[in-house]
């Protein structure tokens, strides 16, 4: 076990899984979801999901992975059998698809860091037109300058950083950058916070975010409550498992993973608390009563905007260290989504480390290419006719968000069938001489036996027929 290498210590690994979690879903995404979904209504959801199906699958996907001490296709085969095999390939393949969607809009953070921060894009007066034409610019060959700018380049680059600190090991290349990152990253977003605050107009931003809006609790708020806790603590298709099995025997598995959810859910909000204040003091600028929050435009439309409304100076430092702050948590998430299937050709097939990182990387960059050009380039994969003309993008990271949950189901279900909870209960002992009698310990059995299994096998089923169908229609 030694030479696949190990976490130094409690720290390194929790400030690393943290990594994995905090990322695009925590800076970009649970903000305008719970804007549209009701403020605090989404924010008390997602801390139910949290807790009562969150929390144990992440203890069961640790402990599976720290138990078996391989990669997560090795994992379900070495405690499961080779059927269970299956389920860790799945898992591989989905994490496969994830980091190509991702590190897309890695990219165009990363291009919007160097954009704002050494070239002029603040000056720009239309910001909606300014993301149109770039997310579409994926390959200037006509001028060094035009090349520097494409996207094509961006998005490489950062798969690069990527396989480069892979490529390096567990200790000496994961952890080591999630220890330096996760804390620069905590600063800037308490730094950018505390300003927006004294910005005119910030209360109203707070207070929008945080009093509930019980006229926007549907069904639908479940169903986004659910997918965001699953993508945004990175459960369901192996990377904490992953992680999981470079974690030293001496560790205490439950405490650990309360830290990593508490923190993920902490930058979580904190995002909301950062970006809503600015979002109102745009409003208050423009004089208007709502600007668009939703989706991509949100980061990459309307930030810019506020930025640019700071004035040349501020602006460039302010939004520069946002997109930094945004560069590093989709860095330290890439990393571990690199790693679900580099871990799995060391183990199982022996491979050099630094080949497979630099291998599947490619790889996984070409995935990503059809989804660059989704966004305008070919319109065929800009409105799939099948998906309600929605464009490649959504759709595949749709499918993957249903994959999560439906993972998450899938490894219950190994635990209690296959497995056995009381092999995990004493994996969880381990390091934990009180886990024994404890009150958690009979949580963690029943949610893991009855109420995971149950409840996030009836909702993927409900969150597909909502995806392909709309429930809706079904139910009305
Ligand atoms: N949790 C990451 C985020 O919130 C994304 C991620 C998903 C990373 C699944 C790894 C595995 O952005």
């Amino acid at each position: 076990m030694s030479t696949r290498g190990n976490f130094s210590g409690r720290i390194g690994f929790i400030l690393t899984a943290a990594g994995s979690a905090v990322g695009l879903g925590n800076i970009w995404k649970f903000p305008y979801l719970a804007g549209q979904n009701g403020g605090a209504v989404f924010l008390f959801i997602y801390l139910i999901c949290v807790f009562l199906l969150c929390y144990p699958v992440m203890v069961g996907e640790i402990s599976i992975g720290r138990r078996a001490g391989l990669d997560a296709y090795g994992s379900y085969t070495k405690l499961g059998g080779k059927r269970w095999g299956l389920l860790g390939l799945f898992g591989i393949m989905v994490g496969i698809f994830i980091l190509s969607f991702y590190n897309v809009v890695a990219g165009w953070a990363f291009g919007y860091f160097l954009h704002i921060s050494f070239g002029d894009l603040l000056n720009q007066t239309d910001f909606s037109s300014f993301f149109g034409l770039f997310v579409n610019d994926l390959l200037d060959l006509s001028s060094a300058e035009g090349l520097a700018n494409s996207n094509f380049i961006f998005s490489m680059v950062f798969m690069a950083m990527t396989a480069f600190i892979v490529a390096r090991g567990i200790q000496s290349g994961i952890e080591a950058s999630n220890k330096i990152m996760m804390p620069i990253l905590y600063l800037i977003l308490i730094g950018i916070i505390i300003y927006a605050l004294t910005l005119p107009n910030a209360m109203s931003g707070v207070k929008f975010y945080l009093i509930p809006d019980f006229a926007e609790l549907k069904i639908q708020t479940l169903f986004e409550g659910l997918k965001q806790a699953f993508f945004s603590l990175s459960l369901g298709m192996g990377t904490l498992m992953t992680y999981g099995s470079y974690l030293k025997k001496t560790e205490n598995i439950p405490s650990s993973v309360a830290v990593i959810s508490a923190a993920d859910t902490s930058v979580a909000f904190l995002a909301g608390l950062m970006i809503f204040p600015l979002v109102h003091f745009l409003q208050f600028k423009l004089q208007v009563t709502e600007v668009a929050t939703a989706g991509p435009p949100l980061i990459f439309i309307v930030l810019p905007q506020i930025f640019h409304e700071m004035g040349p100076l501020l602006g460039r430092i302010v939004g520069g260290l946002f997109f930094l702050l945004v560069c590093f948590a989709a860095l330290t998430s890439t990393i571990s989504l690199l790693e679900v299937p580099v871990a799995y050709l060391v183990d199982q097939k022996k491979m050099s480390r630094k080949k497979v990182s630099w291998g599947i990387a490619l790889l996984i960059f070409i995935l990503g290419l059809p989804i660059m050009a989704s966004q305008g380039m070919i319109p065929a994969l800009n409105k799939l006719a099948f998906y309600k003309d929605q464009d490649y993008l959504v759709f595949v990271a749709d499918m993957c968000d249903i994959s999560l949950t439906v993972g998450g189901c899938l490894m219950c279900i190994f635990i209690t069938r296959r497995w056995k909870i009381h092999n995990m209960h004493e994996e969880l002992e381990i390091g934990n001489p009180g886990y024994k009698n404890s009150f958690l310990k009979k949580y963690l059995s029943f949610t893991i036996q009855y109420v995971c299994p149950v409840l996030l096998g009836f909702l993927s089923i409900l969150i597909i027929i909502d995806k392909f169908f709309g429930i809706d229609r079904i139910f009305n």
